[in-house]
């Protein structure tokens, strides 16, 4: 185990953002986890996945632990589904092309989400109509006090949109090891009402298409909606999507005809807040080093020297632009350090 000290984090977030770590290490196993857990001189962690999920507005005064820990392998299978176990260092789109390579099915939507395997279940990811919980079957954490390792389900997971209860009551308290996935091997759900999947299909004269088809039409809409964080710094969405009241979405239909709309319940719908921010007139705004991307107005943008706490500044701004405008408050979905 190889302790740094005051190292750049900016090649470890997608943002770019160049911060110190006083402290950093790299985890390959679980052995070394929970002996690093057990050192008594670094009392504040931070963990660290693939960094796409987190703007850093400061250094960061703390250990820093890079989950690194990689395996993938199958628990048991039956004729129709296999249950497989990949360790939380897993690629998530690496891991997602090793399913498809196999032709298991469950992951073919979510193709393309950077990030780790350790961490889609802490906000639940989700994409195309699809989330991780469709296909979770349990993960693995290791306890940061009790370095005791717990197993979760789905029900302990509480899941829901973005959410899940290592983002609420369990916050901060575990780190996920790994995860256990149900996917099909026969018979696949086929998801491809969702979005621009039906289209980018036609397009590639799919008429019938594989699981490994979907994931194609997965990634040729991704990398023309969103920027890669290799060009431009990024961290995906950076608010979540508000569900609203239905008398509340009425009131501002009558206001915008054009307001768009998901039904979430009989009382409530979800309203894009990439078309808010677009009204409000922040769609390709740039502010020296930093803005709102042009073709998706819901992704803050490092273009390269910029501070996490200047992104910060400007998603405060349209928080209260739209809450002003439309009397909706958007929340991060961007934990921001
Ligand atoms: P990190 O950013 O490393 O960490 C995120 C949080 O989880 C931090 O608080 C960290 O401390 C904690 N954490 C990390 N690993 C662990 C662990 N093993 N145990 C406990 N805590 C941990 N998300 C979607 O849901 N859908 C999308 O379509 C999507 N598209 C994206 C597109 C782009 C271009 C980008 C940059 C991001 C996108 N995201 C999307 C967001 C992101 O990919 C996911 O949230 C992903 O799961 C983050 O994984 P990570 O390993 O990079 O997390
Ligand atoms: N829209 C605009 N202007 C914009 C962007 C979006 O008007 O600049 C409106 C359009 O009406 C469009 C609708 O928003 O039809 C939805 O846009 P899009 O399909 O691009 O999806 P999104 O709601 O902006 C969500 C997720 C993404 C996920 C996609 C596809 C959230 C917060 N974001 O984005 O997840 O990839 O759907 O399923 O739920 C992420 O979480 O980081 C992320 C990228």
């Amino acid at each position: 185990m190889n302790i740094q000290h005051n190292i750049s984090l900016k090649p470890y977030n997608t943002f770019g953002i160049d911060v110190a770590a006083k402290h950093f290490v790299a985890i390959s196993t679980l052995e070394e986890l929970t002996a690093v857990l057990s050192l008594k001189d670094y009392p504040n962690k931070l963990i660290l996945g693939g960094g796409s999920n987190m703007l850093l507005t400061k250094d960061v005064d703390a250990l820093v632990i890079h989950i690194n820990i990689k395996g993938i392998s199958i628990i048991s299978e039956t004729e129709d589904s296999v249950l497989v176990k990949a360790n939380a260092g897993e690629i998530w789109h690496d891991f997602v092309l090793w399913t498809l390579n196999q032709d298991y099915g469950g992951l073919e939507n979510l193709s393309l989400i950077p990030g780790n395997v350790g961490t889609s279940p802490i906000q639940n990811i989700g994409a195309y109509g699809v989330e991780l919980k469709d296909v979770f079957e349990s993960c693995e954490a290791i306890h940061l006090q009790t370095l005791k390792l717990h197993t979760f389900n789905k029900a302990a997971c509480n899941f829901g949109y973005r959410n899940s209860i290592f983002k609420q009551e369990a916050k901060g308290q575990y780190i996920i090891t790994s995860v256990t996935f149900k996917l099909s091997k026969t018979n696949h759900e086929l998801h491809t009402n969702y979005g621009a999947i039906t289209t980018e299909l036609e397009h590639m004269q799919v008429s019938n298409p594989s699981i490994q088809d979907i994931s194609k039409a997965v990634i040729s809409i991704r990398n023309s909606k969103l920027p890669n964080p290799k060009d431009i710094g990024n961290s995906g969405s950076f608010f979540k999507n508000p569900v609203v009241s239905k008398d509340l979405y009425l009131h501002l239909l009558h206001q915008f005809p054009d307001i768009p709309s998901y039904p979430v319940s009989e009382t409530e719908v979800k309203i894009p807040a990439g078309w808010l921010i677009e009204k409000a007139g922040f769609k390709g705004k740039r502010l020296g080093d930093y803005g709102v991307h042009k073709n998706q107005a819901l992704v803050l943008v490092n273009y390269g020297g910029a501070k996490g706490s200047d992104i910060l500044k400007l998603s405060e701004i349209i928080q209260q632009t739209i809450q002003r405008i439309f009397n909706i408050s958007i929340e991060s979905e961007v934990n921001i350090l």
